[in-house]
């Protein structure tokens, strides 16, 4: 398994941890940055890790900004991604579930680092359902089709 992660300034402060936890787990990691608290673009960041997910270069993603909002959407312009912004484990295990989500969006002004390794592992751990969940994820790809 290949995660890519990346942030801004205001995910920064989540960024070690989310590592940590991926390399505690045997998980390479690819680190798209940023790497310090000094202020960057985001959309720059969520765009570099939903483009090695969607290219199949990296099998998941991880995107963090302030509130993991503006990153989120940034991640969800690229066509193929589900980036699913979490703030805590309910909202990680049902979009693992139902949507079958490939990159994880969470907020380092909204979520503790210890809350968000817990919102991480949940996401990893939580198998995708399948059955009436694959046609409406079907659906997504049928919206990006009509741009
Ligand atoms: C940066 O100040 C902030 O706007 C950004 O981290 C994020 O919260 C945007 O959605």
């Amino acid at each position: 398994m290949k995660i890519a992660i990346g942030c801004d300034h205001g995910g920064f402060v989540l960024k070690e941890s989310v590592a940590n936890c991926l390399k505690k787990r045997g998980i390479e990691i690819v680190d798209c940055g940023t790497n310090s608290t000094d202020s960057v673009d985001y959309p720059v960041f969520g765009e570099k890790v939903a483009r090695l997910v969607a290219k199949g270069e990296c099998d998941k993603g991880i995107v963090m900004c302030g509130t993991g909002i503006g990153i989120s959407i940034a991640a969800n312009k690229v066509k193929g991604i589900r980036c699913a912004l979490c703030h805590d484990e309910y909202t990680a295990k049902m979009t693992a579930m139902h949507n079958n989500s490939n990159i994880l969006a969470m907020g380092g002004r909204v979520v503790t680092p210890e809350k968000a390794v817990q919102i991480l592992e949940t996401w990893l751990d939580t198998p995708f359902e399948g059955g009436r969940h694959i046609n409406r994820i079907n659906m997504f790809t049928e919206i990006e089709n009509k741009e």
